[in-house]
């Protein structure tokens, strides 16, 4: 263990982290080990991690004197923040802030930053195509994010920067599964129009993060684009129907019906894919299928992500 490159895990109870946590836990071969980071080292997902074979350790995000406890003696860590606890940009510019400062204090010598572009980059706040949110937002969970790079550039922490894409977990957990209308037909709802959406299990995300670890130097400092397809929404539907066994179609609605919605996010996710379907090959180009492979050469595609969790979509 001792000579083992530690990377403190954030999230390790969560999608990305646990993903990052499992594909390190689970390489034999492996010259790292993890330590998982949680706020409650009692709970059932810590206890399996360190059942695994990670160290745990109990910290709180929004206290950077506990990460730094945390990042002490690491070699790297795996940083992510949690937008949909809180819904506040702010509080996750503040977070990632907290994150890059505990690296640099540990003297980190590898972090990777699970970020997002800034989407004023290509929309300005002047710009009437989409609506601007909280007052200086156009996206808010990907422009807090991007805020969030400035600490990390600015300390000189090594980082690499992730751009993740869609979890195509959202479609068990997160309600953008296929819904009947009253037609009785099924349909997935999304505002893309005839554009590809980067989507990825979000078990890759982790597994292409523990090739970036272990490449090292080559991606710090660089920005790092993961996906493991870039289906469309027709192409999503059809895949989905193949899968289920029954048609589901693909209920293209504009931007701003979807942004009415009413669900909290609704608005910025709107936003969001409005995004990536005008902005499409910028989005779809900072996600190249060919590295995420590379990176983790067990990357699933849609329909082999389908093939193993199809029995969780639920269809109502
Ligand atoms: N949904 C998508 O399609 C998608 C795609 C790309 C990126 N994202 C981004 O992914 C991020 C969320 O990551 P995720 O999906 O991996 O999260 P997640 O599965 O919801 O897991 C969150 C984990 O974070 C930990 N956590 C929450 N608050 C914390 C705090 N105050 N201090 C320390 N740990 C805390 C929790 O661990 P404990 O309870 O054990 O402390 C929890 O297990 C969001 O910012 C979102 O924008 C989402």
């Amino acid at each position: 263990m001792s000579d083992r490159k530690i990377i403190a895990v954030m999230g390790a109870t969560g999608a990305q982290g646990g993903g990052v946590a499992r594909a390190i836990l689970g390489d034999r071969t492996t010259g790292f080990a993890v330590r998982a980071i949680t706020r409650d080292a009692n709970c059932d997902k810590a206890k399996e991690l360190a059942r695994l074979g990670a160290e745990v350790v109990a910290a709180d995000i929004d206290d950077v004197e506990s990460l730094e406890k945390a990042y002490k003696g690491a070699y790297g860590a795996y940083c992510v923040t949690f937008f949909w606890a809180h819904f506040s940009p702010e509080k996750e510019v503040a977070e990632a802030d907290g994150m890059a400062r505990a690296a640099k204090h540990a003297g980190l010598e590898h972090v990777i930053w699970s970020t997002f572009e800034d989407t004023r980059r290509w929309v300005p706040l002047s710009d009437p195509r989409m609506p601007t949110l909280m007052g200086k937002y156009k996206v808010p969970h990907f422009d807090a994010k991007a805020e969030g790079n400035r600490t990390f550039t600015e300390l000189g922490v090594p980082t690499t920067f992730l751009l993740t894409s869609f979890y195509w977990e959202n479609l068990i957990y997160f309600g953008m599964g296929p819904k009947k209308g009253p037609d009785g037909k099924l349909a997935i709802t999304l505002p893309m129009g005839d554009k590809k959406l980067p989507g990825i299990a979000a078990e890759d995300i982790g597994r292409c993060a523990y090739g970036i670890f272990q490449g090292g130097r080559e991606f710090i400092g660089k920005t790092v684009g993961v996906a493991g397809e870039h289906p469309t929404g027709a192409q999503m539907a059809a895949a989905l129907g193949r899968s289920l066994g029954q048609e589901v179609r693909y209920n293209a609605v504009p931007p701003e019906v979807y942004r009415g919605f009413g669900f909290p996010g609704a608005e910025d996710l709107g936003n969001m894919f409005q995004f990536k379907r005008d902005f499409e090959t910028a989005y779809c180009g900072a996600r190249d299928l060919g590295l995420s492979r590379r990176l983790n050469p067990s990357l699933q595609n849609f329909e082999t992500w389908l093939a193993r969790n199809k029995s969780r979509i639920p269809m109502d």
